[in-house]
């Protein structure tokens, strides 16, 4: 018994602690098995030799708990001192995410005009028919309305297809000069590798009295609003059609990925399409109630300008919040 607390008192660790509970007090333990005796003895000399065996696995028990909350605390303070971290220690991140390409691309493109004192605006998503189409000069019959594109509610209430309706609503509820920007989603019914339902573009309109805003000021904003998000690119307005302007371009930029040679991305041409743009047309001023004036207008996907920028190739991956994607940028 003697040399069983001696072992309790020397115990290093509490797993030999543990052992040593075992050899005393398990099923086959030293004291166990003294207790089996018991059944062998009468009388007076059982009663004492219990009392006595009780005094002994009481004290073994007491030292026993006082040696295992010191052995406790021992090896807590040691793992602590192992494990221990700095937080105020210097660590330079590996991952510095941009945030989503989105929101990056978009926040980028809101700078440089608001810069150029444009105002930001919003409208909403959900549209009427004279906002998102007839006053836009998009008449009845035009294709743009068809149900293939066009996310219908009751009573010809839709989701906006375009963030133009914002420049009517703009125009309605202020007067020229009117110089402001809006970013936001747009829904489509389009799903592919470069189409998704829900889009975000950014729109801008230009209004001022008289003949001051001219395709001459719209060039060169958008030329040098092209060279600040692409760097040294060439930029080409391209004669196009939107009912809502007219004259009206598309512009490209040259190839961001072959630099103008011929690749994939750009189906050999050199050149990628980013914007659509053009002077407002009369009608439009017509429909919101100006006269005199004049303007331009522009309007950009980001989703298209997020792609070139940081080298996307499937839209839907913007979408699909995978973060082994997401760490990439
Ligand atoms: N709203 C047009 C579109 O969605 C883009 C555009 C905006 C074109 C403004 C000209 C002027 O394609």
């Amino acid at each position: 018994m003697e040399t069983l607390l001696k072992k309790l008192q020397n115990a290093h660790d509490s797993q030999e602690l543990e052992s040593i509970r075992i050899e005393a007090l398990g099923k086959k333990g030293i004291i166990t098995q003294k207790f089996s005796e018991l059944r062998n003895l009468e009388g007076e000399e059982k009663k004492n030799f219990a009392q006595k065996l009780n005094e002994i696995k009481q004290n073994f028990e007491t030292i026993y708990h006082a040696k295992k909350i010191d052995l406790k605390t021992l090896e807590l303070k040691a793992s602590l001192e192992k494990e221990k971290i700095d937080p105020t220690l210097f660590q330079s991140r590996t991952h510095r995410s941009i945030g989503h390409p989105i929101s990056y691309t978009k926040d980028r493109i809101i700078d440089y005009f608001m810069q150029l004192g444009y105002e930001l605006c919003i409208g909403p998503l959900v549209e009427d028919d004279f906002h998102n189409f007839a006053a836009l000069n998009l008449p009845e019959y035009h294709p743009a309305r068809d149900m293939q594109d066009t996310f219908y509610f009751k009573d010809l209430m839709l989701l906006r297809t375009h963030t133009s309706p914002v420049q009517i609503r703009t125009m309605q509820s202020q007067t020229p000069p009117i110089k402001m920007i809006c970013p936001g989603p747009t829904f489509r019914r389009d799903y592919d590798l470069t189409h998704t339902p829900m889009f975000h573009q950014v729109e801008g309109l230009v209004v001022d009295n008289d003949n001051k805003a001219s395709f001459a000021n719209l060039k060169y904003t958008l030329e040098d609003f092209l060279k600040y998000m692409f760097g040294d690119v060439k930029v080409r307005f391209r004669s196009s059609f939107f009912p809502f302007t007219e004259p009206s371009a598309e512009v490209d930029i040259s190839c961001v990925f072959c630099k103008g040679n011929g690749c994939r991305v750009c189906s050999n041409t050199g050149w990628l399409e980013v914007l659509g743009c053009g002077v407002v047309d009369e009608y439009v001023f017509e429909a919101v109630g100006y006269k005199n004036v004049s303007g331009y207008a522009f309007g950009m996907g980001i989703e298209r300008l997020a792609m070139l920028t940081c080298n996307v190739n499937d839209l839907r991956s913007f979408f699909e919040t995978d973060l082994r994607v997401l760490e990439q940028f």
